[in-house]
């Protein structure tokens, strides 16, 4: 039988041209951050908030290598520019359902890039006065930063490259790859 990851995703697999990030270096992370997570909020409930969609696979992981008592929740926003790179400018097309306020919130992202998007966020979330209010991202690419926001709890650092997989969509596509990869140029070339 094969082993290679990508056997199973043949279709989506002809796009790619390098897995980053294996499925099992992703397990292994993610379970060292729900333990990190776990120990951090002992005796406390805090609310886990993601933001759909690209934060689905990283939450439902995340929150299964958590073992305390927590909620869960999701906002949706949409950029004003299709964009591969957002600017930041997102409107709100979904709000919370749980009230936070004087509530423990941790605040789940897939990928921050300049930060614009997540400060944005965060900026929405500390208006409705939180107890605490701290960030998870899976993925970090600093390059291009341009607002400095404290990660408490961070995956992977990555190149200042375009991924997909692992929830992450290139024009909707690849979010179910259960690895991290690289597409080939062409694929942005000829719009697909
Ligand atoms: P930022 O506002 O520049 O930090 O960008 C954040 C948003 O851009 C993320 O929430 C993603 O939706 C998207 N994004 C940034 N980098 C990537 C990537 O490499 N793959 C897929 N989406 C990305
Ligand atoms: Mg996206």
């Amino acid at each position: 039988m094969s082993t290679d990851p990508t056997d199973r995703y043949r279709r989506l697999a002809s796009d790619l041209s390098e897995i980053l990030i294996s499925t099992e270096q992703i397990e292994k992370r993610v379970i060292e951050l729900g333990n990190a997570i776990s120990q951090d909020y002992a005796g406390k409930t805090p609310i886990l908030v993601g933001v759909l969609k690209g934060v689905l696979i990283f939450m439902a992981d995340l929150l299964r290598a958590i073992s305390i008592p927590l909620e869960v929740d999701f906002m949706a926003v949409t950029s004003y520019s299709s964009e591969t790179r957002a600017r930041g400018v997102v409107r709100l097309i979904k709000d919370l359902e749980i009230p936070i306020s004087g509530r423990e919130v941790l605040f789940v992202e897939d990928v921050v890039d300049t930060g614009l998007t997540l400060n944005y966020l965060l900026h929405t979330l500390r208006s409705q006065h939180p107890a605490s209010l701290e960030v998870c991202v899976l993925f970090n690419k600093s390059k291009h930063r341009l607002i400095d926001i404290p990660l408490k709890y961070k995956g992977f650092d990555l190149p200042d490259r375009f991924v997909v997989g692992y929830g992450l969509d290139y024009r909707e596509h690849y979010r179910n790859l259960p690895f991290v990869a690289l597409l080939k140029p062409e694929i942005f070339q000829s719009g697909k």
